[in-house]
């Protein structure tokens, strides 16, 4: 039986390098996404270049039932060797002024989703004594971007409990990372409809997707919280910094 890798979030931007890489590595894949159109286009551009087995699932991580039916179809699949959990998306207004049904379908997509689809393949990779996790998280985790509250919030989630689960299932042989891309070039700008994103994290210093996904397998198993490119680095960095001075100078401890 050959190994297998499930991505989410797979017909396009990061999802689909992910998807590219993993065929190159000879994983047999299953993609997971809404959008069936882009999601057969990938199944062919793969085919036409690898060897390996494809299946796509249109499915829409929002949907409990939807997620209960991924569930049902993994936990079964004893091959699976690799879960990415990266589909995402952001909604940038105020809280205050935003729609909390929205608000709940991100959380459900970046948190509840990943956590079921986590725990699924957990007792198939304890068993097999091997198999890794990578949860596309965001450098936007650590920085207080106003806008974009729950977004920022629901990616903190993921490094917690990824640096925690990690902790937990390392003896099974089982590896665990939160990928903490900066801006990427993808369409994700576009389609959340970005505010002022020039000026925190401008176009010129955005990296390409296949780099974040190279960064990605290259220190799998060797840091949890990965941040690729030292721009990112150097820029969480620094808000820890001034986020610690402003702490001092008002007398927090
Ligand atoms: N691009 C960046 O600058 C950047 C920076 C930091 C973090 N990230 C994170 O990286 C991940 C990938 O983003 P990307 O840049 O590749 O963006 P993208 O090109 O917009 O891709 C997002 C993917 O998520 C899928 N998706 C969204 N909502 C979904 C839902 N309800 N159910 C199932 N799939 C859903 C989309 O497919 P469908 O629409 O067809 O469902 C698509 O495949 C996200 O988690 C994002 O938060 C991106």
């Amino acid at each position: 039986m050959n190994k297998k890798a499930v991505i989410t979030g797979a017909n396009r931007g990061i999802g689909k390098c992910f998807a590219m890489k993993c065929a190159q590595k000879g994983y047999d894949l299953l993609l997971i996404a809404r959008d069936n159109g882009m999601l057969e286009e990938c199944f062919k551009e793969i085919k036409s270049k690898y060897t390996v087995d494809v299946t796509i699932i249109s499915a829409d991580l929002s949907k409990p039932e939807d997620v209960k039916a991924l569930v049902l179809k993994i936990s079964e699949d004893t091959s699976i060797e690799l879960l990415i959990n990266n589909a995402g998306f952001a909604i940038p207004s105020f809280f205050i002024e935003s729609d909390i049904e929205a608000q709940m379908d991100m959380v459900r997509v970046h948190n509840e989703a990943l956590l079921r689809l986590t725990r699924a393949v957990l007792p198939i990779m304890k068993n097999n004594r091997k198999g890794a996790i990578i949860n596309v998280s965001s450098t936007l985790a650590y920085i207080p971007f106003v806008t974009n509250s729950v977004y920022c919030a629901s990616k903190a989630f993921i490094n917690v409990f990824s640096d925690i689960l990690q902790r937990e299932v390392k003896g099974y042989g089982i590896l665990v990372q939160a990928l903490n891309p900066g801006r990427t070039k993808t369409d994700f700008y576009n389609r959340a409809a970005f505010q002022n994103v020039e000026k925190t994290n401008p176009k010129n210093k955005e990296i390409s997707p296949e780099a974040v996904v190279d960064i990605s397998f290259r220190k799998l198993g060797k840091s949890v919280v990965v941040i690729p490119g030292l721009n990112n680095k150097m820029m969480i960095l620094f808000k820890k910094i001034t986020a610690n001075m402003i702490m001092k100078k008002k007398g927090i401890k």
